[in-house]
């Protein structure tokens, strides 16, 4: 590698990101336009194998870790130093759009390409990452390779997940070849860095180029057992039903209402399966989830109580027992200072207007900032609109995050090379 270049010299191919998150859009394409490309399915190896013959091209070394968690890495000056990390998420949900996940992944591709193209040497290593199963739409809790990878979550636990077909998260990944020899979390890192589009509706009003994200809001996922009873549709007397999806209805209302008492709170059933799903059968058994969020941890603890009450008074009303399952819960994060910094002080440079931002969105990022520093870039998305098929935002737009987290990568790893002297 010739030797370093000014660091204003690099610019990202806004066209070369453009085409590149319209190519991995077709693997998984739908009639309106989104991406239907769940974890560990057919598609999403479709575009694993497009991601790494990418990267591979570029003369990067592909690392993959048994929770499928995909390192590109490109050498630094010292290979001794732990990589500075960007990337994202390639699986979708199944309705999902073009931009959540596949734009922190492709401008981490087309940041890494910039420098190749430059010949220019960085201190640091440098990756780009495709975590596995960022949205938890196939297989529940979200985010579960970052998770692993942080500690969170068990690599046994994480692995015997199932979908709603009962296939696990390990034969999943087992079918699909990327399973890797990397034992998730064996992997240093001097930093993580993602962009992703804001999803929230908050850059777009305020006319605001980027989003310094400074945290991202507590979360907590629960999967609800309701138990009622089969019986005739035909010849039990209503006051003689144990009727377990009149109970889910009712448990749906009550997690709206006593979310809606505490304003920055939000509470969404989005998965309801009623058994054994026949029209003359009184349903015995649902299975519903529960995804609560607030940026205090707090508000989520009483909310929790009352939304577990309430459960119970409505099982007590019509008979039936309701089994509530934490799955997930997340406390509130806070980004690393000096990573925040990075990135405010790289919008600013790049010439764009930025404010700082809370993420009302999980990610991958608010897992690792628990193993290394990590920070996170939003762009704005029109009317605030994702996990849908209409979710867009433009070419300038994306591009923007891709110059910043270009930029931001460029300073840290400037940074990292005065802390060792260099
Ligand atoms: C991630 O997609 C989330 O649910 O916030
Ligand atoms: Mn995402
Ligand atoms: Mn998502």
């Amino acid at each position: 590698m010739s030797p370093m270049r000014a660091v204003k010299n690099l610019k990202i191919d806004a066209g070369r990101l453009w085409d590149d998150l319209m190519q991995t859009a077709a693997i998984g394409a739908t009639p309106k336009g989104g991406i239907c490309r769940l974890t560990l399915t057919e598609l999403d190896r479709q575009v694993r194998d497009w991601f790494r013959a990418r990267v591979e091209a570029l003369g990067c070394t592909v690392t993959i870790d048994d929770m499928g968690a995909m390192f590109a890495r490109r050498p630094g000056q010292r290979a001794d130093v732990a990589p500075i990390a960007m990337g994202s998420h390639l699986d979708t949900q199944p309705t999902g759009g073009k931009f959540d996940g596949a734009l922190g992944v492709l401008a981490a591709l087309e940041a890494l390409r910039t420098l190749v193209e430059a010949s220019y040497e960085t201190f640091a290593p440098i990756e780009v990452v495709n975590w596995t199963n960022e949205e938890g739409a196939r297989f529940a809790p979200s985010m579960i390779a970052s998770g692993v990878f942080a500690g969170v979550f068990s690599r046994d636990w994480a692995c015997a997940r199932k979908d709603r077909g009962g296939e696990s998260f390990g034969e999943a990944l087992e079918k699909i070849g990327y399973r890797g020899r990397q034992r998730c979390g064996d992997h240093r890192l001097s930093a993580f860095f993602e962009l992703h589009i804001e999803q929230g509706p908050f850059l777009e009003a305020e006319n605001k180029d980027i989003g310094v994200v400074t945290g991202v809001q507590a979360m907590r996922w629960y999967e609800v057992t309701v138990t009622g009873e089969d019986r005739h549709a035909g010849t039990t007397p209503m006051p003689r039903r144990r009727d377990a999806l009149l109970g889910a209805a009712r448990i749906v209302e009550a997690v709206n209402a006593c979310t809606r008492r505490y304003p920055s709170a939000v509470g969404t059933v989005g998965v309801l399966e009623a058994r054994p799903g026949s029209p003359n059968v009184v349903p015995g058994e649902v299975f519903h989830t529960i995804d609560l969020r607030d940026p205090d941890a707090d508000v989520l603890d009483r909310l929790e109580k009352e939304i577990a009450a309430e459960a119970s008074r409505i099982g007590g009303e019509l008979g039936l027992s309701v089994a509530i399952k934490t799955i997930s819960a997340e406390p509130p994060v806070r980004f690393d200072a000096g990573c925040v910094a990075a990135v405010r002080a790289a919008a600013a440079k790049s010439g764009y207007s930025g404010r700082d931002i809370i993420s009302r969105a999980g990610h991958d990022a608010a897992f690792i900032a628990r193993v290394a520093p990590a920070a996170m870039i939003f762009v704005p998305c029109k009317d605030g609109i994702s996990h849908n098929e209409t979710e867009y935002s433009s070419i300038e737009q994306c591009a923007a995050g891709a110059q910043v987290l270009l930029q931001t990568v460029l300073d840290y790893d400037r940074r990292l090379a005065e802390q060792f002297g260099k």
